[in-house]
């Protein structure tokens, strides 16, 4: 165990909303520093809260429990905090922000990450004389990252998600993490509403991320994702809780079973949640 690790301990989750009614009833998971974790589970087990959590949304309240990351009480910070610390995460259903482009909003993001946890004040990341990265430095990246992920560069000067369909949001949101080049990167279903193709340029986006430094948790309803990205431990959650964990294997036996089985295992007939998910994203995305 080292403090680079990303360390959970009986953390319970509520909604602000409703704060008596927990979520998440005591999440115990440790993501080793360089290690790929995929969490499946199924559709309103609390998958997001957990990433939502981790990251600081205001609209959940951590009841107890703690989260420890690289020496830091990570629930004491606040979400931009967690991200310049190198927190990424990579939203299941990303929002549009009209009049702000891609261009500046990476910009800003990659400077308020150079700006690191405790800005110095004789640091000006909107200075690229004073730290903050250069035009030149800048267009260059995002070129290269936006070849990576076979994207249009037309995409830069477009609002943010404004218009996008499914599979660019979820391109966008790649690219946002492979600008900042995350320590822990959390991906929210980055494979709903992708097809095959995109699936894979996508996974494949991210395996040429990955590196012995950026530890990652795969949020993920279905198997296929894993094909692409090998996870070093696979966990199930249901309930609010992790009822198993394991490695590759378990995720192929929740694709060939569903989770009825597995939850049976532990007690938990009646938790299967909404079927048919991806049935369900289109009906979602068109209410943002
Ligand atoms: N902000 C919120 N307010 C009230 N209920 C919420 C909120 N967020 C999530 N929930 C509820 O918590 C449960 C888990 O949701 P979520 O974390 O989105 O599950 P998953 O991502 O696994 O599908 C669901 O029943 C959902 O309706
Ligand atoms: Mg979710």
């Amino acid at each position: 165990m080292s403090d680079q690790d990303l360390i959970i301990h009986d953390l319970h989750v509520a909604p602000v909303a409703n704060p008596d009614h927990e979520i998440l009833k005591g999440i115990e998971l440790t993501v080793g520093n360089g290690e790929v974790h995929a969490i499946m589970g199924p559709n309103g087990s609390g998958k997001t809260t957990l990433a939502y959590a981790l990251m600081g949304h205001p609209a959940y309240i951590v009841r107890s429990g703690e989260v420890l990351w690289k020496g830091h009480d990570l629930l004491k910070l606040s979400a931009d905090k967690r991200a310049r610390l190198g927190m990424f995460l990579a939203f299941q259903y990303p929002m549009a922000i009209p009049g702000l482009s891609v261009a500046s909003f990476l910009r800003s993001a990659i400077n308020a990450r150079r700006a690191g946890l405790n800005p110095d004040p004789n640091v000006d990341p909107t200075d690229a004389y004073r730290g903050g990265i250069p035009m030149g430095e800048f267009r260059k990246l995002v070129r290269e990252k936006m070849a990576l992920l076979k994207m249009d560069e037309s995409i830069a000067a477009r609002y943010v998600n404004e218009g996008f369909s499914g599979g660019e949001k979820k391109r966008l949101e790649m690219l946002q993490m492979a600008v900042l080049e995350p320590e822990m990167a959390i991906l929210d279903e980055t494979d709903s509403g992708l097809d095959i193709d995109a699936l894979r340029i996508v996974a494949e986006g991210v395996n040429a991320m990955l590196n012995p430094n950026m530890g990652v948790l795969v949020i993920t309803h279905y198997q296929r994702l894993l094909n692409y990205i090998t996870p070093d431990t696979v966990h199930v959650l249901a309930a609010g809780r992790i009822i198993t964990s394991g490695g590759k294997d378990l995720a192929l036996r929740l694709e060939e079973e569903g989770y009825a089985p597995i939850l049976a295992e532990a007690g938990l007939e009646g938790e299967i949640g909404d079927e048919a998910p991806e049935a369900a994203v289109p009906a979602m995305e068109a209410a943002h």
